[in-house]
């Protein structure tokens, strides 16, 4: 074993859903972090490819944490089933080679997994529960557990279910997805019979943050835990919840109880007395209830101004882009239906950048300073004050 110093904290996703959640509160919270991202690259994080040979021990030894939160993941189970390969690549080997640096520089390590691992039948799963997933993405996920705690014998996996909180977009998570639709009036159904207890990015990152101290006060953390909100959910009653939050009229929305199109576990609740045993505590300190999670996930959005609804009204551009994978029809669907004029507040102009990687080419737009040189340079892309910034799935395009 290599040695490393104590007390900095290596962030694996740190642009994502959850990550950038995890990295705010531990900045905010004093802790020496540094966050990893791939293709939204942000103020304070570094990018790289973790699929490159190399690349994640490289990584780990450059900035020598004591503690890695490995929250890279391909998490959205259509494309785990459709691509199976590049999907398993990071959910599985991406993960191994973390898993397999931590353990030779000395780091301990936190792995998030997910209650898709049950099939939703019999709950409520405790943390040895049997695992019996219905998806690509559950069965890479158990994977990712299995070469997490065989590769870093000390490393803690965390189970948790839908996450939703502060939005870089209304699809990025599965809470606030019908949102757009619901807005248009294209919204007619949504399925009131899988039981999901949506848990907020917040609350989670809180509970990683307490891991963490108590793993520092000298706690041993081990093996499976679990975390969710309790707080029981159906897509349908998410969507009424959002309507009454935003103001909208979900009354034609019916409630389905139509078989879904991919096999979902029914309900997949957890018991989450493990970790709440080991941290020592009171469970409803980091469960905030989900009426002011999501009004506040709302009101942030609006402040910033993120995502599809984002792009204020003045002077405009058009930005266009198609897919190119004829097989990938989801993707060009969504690529098509972005097709539109987007507009800049005055004194902005609207550019696109594009990345690579991976095979995978995907375009931001960013709100630039129009008094600034019309060359993008990195660091004012990345000054927050002077650019905003717009990633969307929808202009990822296969190359
Ligand atoms: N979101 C949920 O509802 C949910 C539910 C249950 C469990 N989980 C688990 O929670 C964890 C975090 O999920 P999340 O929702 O935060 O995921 P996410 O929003 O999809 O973020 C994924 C992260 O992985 C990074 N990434 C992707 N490919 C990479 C590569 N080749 N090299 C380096 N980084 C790469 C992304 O970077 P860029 O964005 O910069 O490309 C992004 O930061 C995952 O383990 C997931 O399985 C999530």
């Amino acid at each position: 074993m290599e040695s490393c110093l104590r007390n900095r904290v290596l962030v694996t996703g740190a642009s994502g859903l959850l990550g950038r959640q995890v990295f705010s509160v531990l900045k905010e919270g004093g802790w020496q972090v540094r966050g990893l991202c791939s293709t939204r690259p942000r103020l304070g994080l570094v990018r790289c490819d973790l699929t490159k040979a190399g690349e994640a021990e490289r990584q780990i030894a450059d900035f020598c944490p004591d503690i890695v939160i490995h929250l890279v993941a391909e998490r959205r189970p259509d494309v785990c089933h459709k691509k199976t390969h590049d999907a398993e690549v990071l959910n599985v080997d991406v993960t191994s080679s973390i898993a397999k640096a931590c353990s030779k520089f000395g780091c301990w390590m936190i792995f998030l997994s997910t209650d898709y691992v049950f099939d939703g039948k019999s709950p409520p799963y405790s943390v040895d529960a049997v695992t019996n997933p219905l998806s690509e993405y559950g069965m890479q996920k158990i994977k990712g557990e299995q070469v997490t705690l065989q590769e870093a014998p000390g490393a803690a996996v965390v189970r948790v279910p839908l996450l939703y909180g502060q939005l870089e977009y209304m699809k990025e998570s599965g809470v606030t997805a019908m949102y757009t639709d619901l807005k248009s009036g294209a919204l007619t159904k949504a399925d009131h019979t899988q039981k999901r207890y949506p848990t907020y990015t917040k609350d989670l990152a809180m509970i990683i943050v307490k891991m963490l101290e108590r793993h520092s006060e000298g706690k041993k953390l081990q093996g499976i835990y679990q975390w969710q909100s309790d707080e029981c959910l159906t897509k349908y009653d998410m969507v009424q919840l959002i309507a009454q939050i935003t103001n909208l009229d979900a009354s034609s929305v019916t409630a389905s109880t139509a078989v879904s199109k991919f096999p979902v576990p029914q309900d997949t609740r957890m018991d989450c007395s493990k970790l709440i045993l080991d941290l020592g505590i009171d469970p409803a300190h980091f469960r905030t209830p989900i009426s002011s999670a999501l009004s506040e996930t709302f009101r942030l959005n609006a402040a910033h101004k993120c995502g599809e609804d984002a792009v204020p009204q003045e002077t405009h551009a058009e930005i266009r882009r198609t897919a190119q994978d004829p097989d990938e029809a989801a993707i060009k669907e969504r690529s098509t239906k972005f097709h539109r004029t987007v507009r800049a507040p005055a004194g902005y102009t609207i550019v696109t950048q594009e990345t690579a990687h991976a095979g995978t080419k995907t375009c931001s737009l960013v709100l630039q300073d129009s008094s600034l040189d019309s060359a993008l340079e990195e660091e004012t892309m990345e000054d927050p004050s002077r650019c905003r910034r717009f990633s969307h799935p929808c202009f990822v395009v296969a190359s």
